[in-house]
């Protein structure tokens, strides 16, 4: 298994990877295709937002290739964070393709998503998750996740948020 950065030789594999998500909201939302009409579109507009823009602070986008090149799972590593990515968002958001779930690929995504913030220099990252899902806290303590306190946004939707230690 293997972190490859986007690009247009797995257009096809993202393309199906999308299709997967049906209507579940597909996170992260970077790996979203339905606002552009091509995905030569897609690949420019992700190039300008990983460099920041607006409310996007400079961030990495990863597909999780397994042995077959298939996509397995995708994250999004934030390079800092803003108001909004302390609260809610992280440094790290991820998903993987329903059909590829509880098989241990978002823990050991994670791990290696916690090796390129270390290449980033980040010190400790951290990782957030709605009160109600449970996979994705396990997915952060498998990999060291301390809790903090949980953010409370104005809608009453608790956001748990753990902190986790890059080992030098
Ligand atoms: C949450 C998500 C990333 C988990 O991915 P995954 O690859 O299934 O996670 P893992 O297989 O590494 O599972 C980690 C642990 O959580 C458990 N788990 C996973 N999904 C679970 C679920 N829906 N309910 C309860 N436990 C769950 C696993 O059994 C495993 O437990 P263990 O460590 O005790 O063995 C995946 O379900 C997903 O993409 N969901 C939609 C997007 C999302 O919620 N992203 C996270 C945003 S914070």
């Amino acid at each position: 298994m293997r972190l490859v950065k986007v690009d247009k030789e797995w257009q096809s594999e993202h393309e199906a990877y999308f299709k997967e998500w049906g209507s579940e909201r597909m996170v992260p939302s970077s790996f979203n295709l339905v606002a552009q009409d091509t995905y030569d579109e897609y690949l420019s507009e992700l190039e300008i937002r990983q460099h920041g823009i607006e409310n996007w602070v400079p961030n990495s986008n990863y597909f999780l290739i397994n042995d077959e090149n298939r996509i397995v799972a995708m994250v999004n590593i934030r390079h800092r964070l803003n108001d909004y990515l302390h609260n809610i968002g992280g440094h790290i958001g991820y998903g993987v393709r329903p059909s590829e779930r509880r098989k241990g690929y978002a823990t050991l995504m994670l791990a290696k998503a916690l090796k390129k913030c270390k290449e980033l220099e980040l010190k400790r990252v951290l990782i957030t998750c709605d009160e109600d899902n449970i996979g994705s806290a396990k997915v952060i303590l498998n990999n060291g996740g301390i809790e903090d306190e949980p953010f409370h946004d104005k809608d009453g939707r608790v956001i748990r948020r753990f902190w986790i230690e890059i080992k030098e």
